[in-house]
């Protein structure tokens, strides 16, 4: 449960059903109810997940929301831009974090014309100029909003009975990514209201990351990946400002248990992370992040990243954590074993035949412990390398098994291979996701502006394919360069246009060389304005 909001705002129905409400706070106190052992076929679920279309999210989102260090009141303009600015200059844009944005931050109202108003007073620039904010940094924009009448705090209207028209203001203010809470949802169907909603995204024309946040409500791993990316599994990792250790290890132990509903476009999430909030240890947020990589989690950080203490920082960027956690293969690894003292945490194969593994240990002392290569998908006459993904350090080949020990609240994570070479898939970085053009009807001069598309991932990747369908004829797209940075190419010819302004959104291909698997579709704006006169 969320102590920071008042019960009946996330549990209405304890007024009139108290049994039902003692079994929600039940599963909101332990985690969600235990998944059934067969999916349930509901009649929102195509044989096509969703992202099969649009291409988002084949490896877990990665990015941050303010809610778990912040909570409601301080969140702003000026806060997001300072947060954006700060996941520049850490390293975590280079290590793949780009989805930004304000959580429930007040961000907007309705009107009397029954659209979304952004609130200029927190948000000076409105939703849309943060947006190009975050675009120009080469960030991407998340926004939030509520399934129900209201969001949860009843500060800001929730979707409900105007769906079509919020999908195209998020659509209108460039948003790639939506939370879509499930508070105030009294009486509603949530598959259906769920479906709803995604298809009004689609009919708004701007394919985004759906993010679910029913908390577990309504069992969406059985659904939601034919609707969206991606879905809460537990309660609130922690209240706004204070990290909770065991209560976050309650939540990986619930989530892991759902690893066969997760793949690539479709992920099970434990909620935003508590790594670098006030009151953990180095230990306990390198074992919360080895946690969420195993597990295939969004990566969507939780901490203030302003003056980052370095070992965090480290934490956060250890690419060869990230690595794991962005495995095309999109497996989710998950407890082998568990003698209550000490969990195996494997079943995670990656893109290049190795695997992830990892052993936590939370009984009051140090242990050690041997790995068995047949634990873990090997044979016991394998020669095997062995990786530690926080220390990088490699040992073997070792036949049988490799022995690896830690503390309490510690986890060894590691990486094993029959080759020594641990490569990392492709993390994928811009220097802008946003072109702003100017052009005049009478200017012969084709204006262009380039976007540069970094892979920080060890592999060379083949030129990324333009979807030329997916923008209007006044925009030719190029793709210059090869291997590990690309060039787009954006110009645009004035010829038949008119006076006015012009948007096209780019969507480019590419595929992972080792395993052969798609890539997360890449998406990038270019705006243009076209003026009556001669450019200037
Ligand atoms: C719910 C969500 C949180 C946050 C708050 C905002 O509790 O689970 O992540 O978005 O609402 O009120």
């Amino acid at each position: 449960m969320i102590p920071h909001k008042p019960l009946f705002f996330r549990f209405p129905a304890f007024a009139v059903a108290l049994a039902a409400a003692a079994a929600l706070l039940l599963a909101a106190c332990t985690g969600p109810a235990a998944p059934p052992e067969k999916p349930v076929q509901s009649p929102a679920v195509s044989a096509k997940f969703h992202a099969e279309g649009d291409g988002l999210a084949l490896t877990p989102p990665m990015g941050w929301y303010p809610w778990n260090i912040f909570g409601q009141e301080p969140q702003n303009e000026k806060l997001i831009r300072e947060i954006a600015d700060a996941l520049v200059a850490s390293g975590m844009k280079n290590a793949g974090y780009a989805y930004v944005g304000p959580d429930e931050g007040i961000c907007f109202s309705r009107g009397a014309d029954g659209l979304l108003t952004p609130n200029l007073q927190r948000y000076p620039s409105g939703l849309r100029g943060l947006g190009d904010y975050i675009h120009g940094l080469g960030l991407k924009y998340a926004l939030y909003t509520d399934a129900g009448s209201k969001t949860c705090s009843t500060a800001m209207p929730g979707t409900k009975g105007n769906e079509q028209v919020d999908m195209k203001s998020f659509a209108d203010w460039r948003a790639d990514y939506i939370k879509i809470d499930w508070c105030n949802s009294e009486g509603q169907d949530i598959v259906k209201t769920y479906s709803l909603l995604g298809q009004a995204q689609r009919a708004a024309g701007r394919p985004l990351v759906h993010s679910l946040c029913s908390w577990g409500d309504g069992y969406p791993w059985q659904w939601a990946g034919a609707i969206g990316h991606m879905w809460r599994t537990t309660s609130d990792i922690c209240a706004p400002g204070a990290a909770d250790w065991a209560r976050a290890l309650r939540i990986a132990f619930a989530n892991e248990k759902l690893a066969d509903y997760a793949g690539p476009g479709r992920w099970n999430d434990p909620d935003m992370m508590i790594v670098g909030m006030p009151g953990l240890t180095d230990a306990q947020n390198r074992t919360l992040f080895s946690l969420w990589c195993m597990m295939a989690s969004p990566l969507i950080a939780g901490n203030d990243l302003r003056g980052m203490a370095p070992a965090t920082i480290a934490v956060l960027t250890n690419l060869e954590a990230i690595a794991v956690n962005q495995d095309p293969l999109g497996k989710q690894g998950h407890v082998v074993w568990n003698d209550g003292n000490i969990s195996l945490w494997a079943g995670k194969p990656l893109f290049d035949g190795s695997r992830a593994v990892l052993l936590l240990y939370q009984g009051k002392h140090r242990a050690e412990k041997k790995i068995l290569w047949e634990e873990i998908g090997f044979a016991a006459s394998d020669a095997l390398y062995v990786r530690n993904l926080w220390t990088h350090e490699t040992s073997g080949p070792l036949t049988g098994g490799v022995t690896v020990g830690a503390g309490p609240d510690e986890a060894s994570f590691i990486r094993v291979s029959k080759s020594n070479d641990f490569p990392i898939p492709p993390i994928i970085t811009a220097d802008t996701y946003r072109i702003a053009l100017r052009a005049a009807v009478s200017d012969p001069q084709a204006p262009a502006g380039t976007i540069t598309v970094t892979n920080k991932g060890s592999a060379e990747l083949g030129p990324w394919k333009i979807d030329r369908k997916s923008f209007p004829s006044w925009l030719s797209v190029s793709v210059e360069g090869g291997g590990k940075r690309q060039m787009f190419v954006n110009r645009v010819s004035t010829a038949g246009l008119t006076k006015g302004a012009y948007h096209a959104l780019v969507r480019a291909d590419n595929v992972e060389p080792i395993s052969g698997r798609p890539m997360s579709a890449l998406y990038y704006d270019v705006e243009l304005e076209v003026t009556d006169g001669v450019r200037k």
